[in-house]
């Protein structure tokens, strides 16, 4: 059935794109292109993202004052065109629009919902720079099923920005899915006194002037849009060089001074340690910031995991540094995967575990196979559901049907099989199906009936292998 499906979806592409452009040519029409598709192809989020360009940088030239909760500026998108195009999408909730320009010409362009249309003609294969300016006051997306608010959330002294799965659209215009990841440059304005705080690293100084200070961040790993940040506000900071030699920078809203020593001394710690586990660091810092806004959750924004209004333990900043290698540089390109994101960071924190003598991963699994009534039982984590994409289940038997891999191929495979995936597909995109590939072939063995059982199919699996 899916292979029937997938095929005639391939036709009619190949119709479309045969009739549509040479045809148009032809007939004389200045139109060589068709529309970019609203959605990038997740069927499960089908408005999220866009077809037909990819996106290669993201400068995010912004002003944001928290006074007035006015977030101001210009977002320059370089991208591909991945079709012949008349038009692309962009996502972008709220604000107003003053102008859009493509390649330094004024497009014209209309809204509708979260989607923003801008006409232009595109040959497949081209380049093309679009400018994008706009202002207003940013509004998260708020009570989302299983995630509250996320987004870009304005608070006291700042803004707190987390989000996943598809709140960057909150904040700027852009390609929102994980399927594009791109390069980013931040230009952050704040008033002086005012801390702006985005991925990767700081280019030089800030500067100052007319009362206004400017914080320029480059993120130079291909990054997905959900993990991009730019958090403001009052922060201690404190930076320097892990053991290892990594760049760390840790930041704590004031309430949480008494933190700042141990965010950054834990943080250090854990990335060189993943290091030693997982392979090389993937990018070129590391660190956390403590904010006050009281969101009860972290989120693993590429370079700076970041928590909100608690006091990170161990096993939190665990979870979130080992999703610098799962989730932010081996990346999920459609949401039903999610479990080789949070299965991955769990499994982490169980392992960071018993790396410090507490439970092992072997008790960590026996407790929660012991709880036979557990919903997650119902669950199957390997095809997340859309209305419940971070159910416990994605987190905990994702984690599950990992330790079920190692007990079945043993420690020396399973620990190349994971470092193989973050080697393999570093910077990348991959699915469910290209690691279970890997563990096959890694561990010579055919796995297919233990993924069945713990990713795909309900019920509690009635052996551990
Ligand atoms: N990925 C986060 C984690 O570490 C959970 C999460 C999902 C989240 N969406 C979010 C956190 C939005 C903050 C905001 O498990
Ligand atoms: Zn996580």
């Amino acid at each position: 059935m899916r292979l029937t499906r997938a095929l005639s979806g391939a036709l009619i592409v190949v119709t479309l794109t045969s009739c549509s452009p040479s045809g148009a040519s032809e007939h004389g029409l200045t139109r060589s292109g068709t529309a970019g598709a609203a959605g990038i192809g997740d069927a499960d989020f089908p408005n999220d993202g866009n077809g037909g360009y990819d996106v290669g940088h993201y400068t995010l030239a912004l002003g944001y004052d928290p006074a007035t909760r006015l977030l101001a500026g210009t977002a320059t998108i370089d991208a591909t065109a991945t079709e012949n195009l008349s038009s692309f999408n962009l996502d972008l909730r709220g604000f107003t629009v003053s102008s859009v320009t493509v390649g330094g010409r004024p497009a014209k362009f209309t809204r509708s919902g979260d989607e923003m249309t801008v006409t232009a003609d595109l040959s497949k294969g081209s380049t093309f720079r679009a400018a994008v300016t706009y202002q207003g006051e940013p509004k998260p997306v708020r009570d989302s099923s299983n995630l509250g608010t996320y987004g870009f959330v304005p608070t006291s002294d700042g803004s707190f920005v987390t989000s996943e799965p598809n709140g960057a659209k909150t904040w700027f215009p852009g390609n929102d899915h994980p399927a594009d990841k791109a390069t980013y440059e931040f230009r952050l304005t704040v008033p002086d006194g005012v801390t702006a705080i985005a991925n990767g690293e700081l280019a030089g100084e800030p500067t100052s002037t007319g009362g206004k200070t400017t914080f320029v961040w480059r993120e130079t790993h291909p990054m997905v849009s959900y993990l991009a940040t730019m958090t403001t506000g009052k922060f201690l900071v404190k930076t320097g060089d892990s053991e290892g030699g990594i760049p760390v920078y840790a930041a704590v809203d004031p309430r949480y001074q008494n933190q700042l020593d141990r965010l950054y001394e834990v943080s250090a710690r854990i990335t060189d340690y993943w290091s030693s586990v997982f392979g090389p660091y993937p990018f070129k810092s590391t660190g956390g910031i403590v904010d006050d806004f009281a969101s009860g959750y972290a989120l693993e924004n590429q370079t700076k995991p970041i928590y909100g209004g608690f006091e990170p333990d161990e096993g939190i900043i665990s979870h979130e540094l080992a999703h610098q290698w799962f989730g932010d540089s081996v990346s999920i390109s459609r949401w039903k995967d999610l479990w080789l994101n949070e299965g991955f960071a769990t499994y982490a924190e169980w392992l960071w575990s018993e790396h410090q003598g507490q439970a092992t991963a072997q008790q960590t699994f026996d407790r929660h196979y012991a709880n036979t009534t557990d919903p997650m039982w119902n669950y199957p984590p390997g095809v997340a559901q859309k209305n419940d994409l971070f159910n416990n289940s994605v987190y905990h038997r994702g984690a599950m049907a990992l330790h079920a891999l190692r007990v079945r191929v043993g420690d020396d495979a399973f620990f190349k099989i994971i470092r193989r995936w973050a080697t393999e597909h570093r910077y990348g995109n991959a699915t469910t199906e290209q690691f279970i590939s890997l563990a096959e072939q890694v561990s010579g063995r055919k796995l297919g009936d233990l993924f069945d059982q713990w990713l795909f199919e309900k019920g509690r699996p009635a052996t551990l292998g």
